[in-house]
């Protein structure tokens, strides 16, 4: 079976989920079009996740996919925790603000209770996608049943054959130029491969279809993916800038104004790729202290860019994008779907 017949999808295209910018208006924009629409629920209770597919379901009778993070938990250690806050104090204090005494776990995982899990399979929508690990075989099993389609993150064959041997439908092979948090299973380590010889690589040793993932801003570059070997394409920065996004104005401003990006775990804990703030310039320095755990990291750096952005500092904000940003176009949800399209037909 074709990836289109699989998703029920007109085009290979698919748009990534992405917590913090995903919204029920732009999934269902992109999925009116013929296209996979996502929502990324990674960052939200089960009530909100809840929310937000009835609301895309409201806004779209066509399938779109959701998105949860798989990462193994860890224990967070006090003393690094301590360093950590003791070493971003002083940009605090820049604010005339003091940093909170300990961190939260701001975001739990997939694989640690079953909330998440019964609201997919209550609600029913058409594919769920995993970043930072594979779910547990019996969650696997359950969706399966439920006959939704499963998908992960994979960013070197090691992961993209776990997955494979895990009974996963799809592989989305993510590449090292992609926006937001890499995908990698074990945040030690990254082989930090380029989409397309990660696409290459896959699609030569596994049997299932893949999802190209990073770096992505037209068609021609879809084009030399799907050349490749992928099945279909996932672009993530692209479509930050679409104004049914929930990405705010100081993001958008940047997105259009720097094109500069850097992998960074300083953020939240996890490496992930944005635009150069204050964390990559000033806060990444050789000498900084070890980061605490994720997610507990990203809960200092949130409570960072809340109180400079109400002094309107923006510097600290988390401006996830892929290395491509520079080729960003301003369009709205439906039209880049439809150029993407057309650019993807021409030859
Ligand atoms: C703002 C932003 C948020 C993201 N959040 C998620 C997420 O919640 N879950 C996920 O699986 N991937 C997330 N990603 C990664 C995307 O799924 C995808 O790998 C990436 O956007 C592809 O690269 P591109 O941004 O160059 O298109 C995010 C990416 C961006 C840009």
């Amino acid at each position: 079976m074709s990836i289109l017949q699989l998703l029920e999808i007109k085009h290979p295209i698919l748009l990534a989920p992405m917590a913090g910018v995903s919204t029920p208006e732009l999934a269902a924009e992109v999925s009116n079009q013929g296209a996979l629409g996502s929502l990324g629920l990674g960052a939200n209770t089960p009530e909100a996740a809840k929310a937000q597919i009835l609301k895309t379901q409201e806004l779209t009778d066509q399938p779109f996919q959701v998105n949860f993070f798989c990462h193994q938990s860890e224990e967070l250690n006090t003393e690094t925790a301590q360093q950590w806050i003791d070493y971003i104090r002083p940009q605090f204090e820049k604010f005339d603000a003091t940093p909170p005494t300990q961190l939260n776990c701001i975001y739990p995982s997939f694989l640690d209770n079953d909330d998440y899990l019964h609201v997919v399979l209550e609600t029913r929508p058409k594919a769920v996608s995993f970043h930072f690990g594979i779910p547990h075989p019996h969650q696997i099993q359950a969706l399966k049943d439920a006959g939704i389609i499963t998908m992960v993150s994979a960013t070197n064959l090691l992961e993209a054959q776990a997955i494979e041997a895990a009974g996963i439908d799809i592989i989305i092979a993510q590449g090292i130029e992609a926006g937001g948090h890499r995908g990698i299973f074990n945040q030690h380590f990254d082989a930090a491969i380029k989409t397309y010889d990660l696409v290459q690589l896959i699609a030569q040793h596994c049997t299932l279809p893949v999802i190209a993932a990073g770096g992505i801003m037209n068609g021609d570059q879809a084009k030399a993916v799907l050349k490749l070997g992928a099945a279909a394409v996932q672009l993530g920065t692209a479509f930050v800038q679409c104004k049914s996004s929930s990405a705010n104005a100081a993001y958008r401003k940047a997105l259009f104004s720097q094109n500069i990006t850097q992998i960074s775990a300083s953020l939240s804990g996890r490496p992930a790729r944005g635009l150069l703030g204050t964390w990559h310039t000033q806060l990444d320095s050789p000498n900084r202290p070890k980061v605490p755990a994720y997610p507990y990291t990203y809960d200092l750096a949130k409570q960072l860019m809340s109180v400079a952005s109400a002094q309107h500092d923006f510097s600290y904000g988390a401006f996830w994008a892929g290395s491509n940003v520079g080729q960003i176009r301003e369009l709205e949800a439906a039209d880049l779907v439809n150029q993407l399209v057309l650019e993807i037909k021409t030859n």
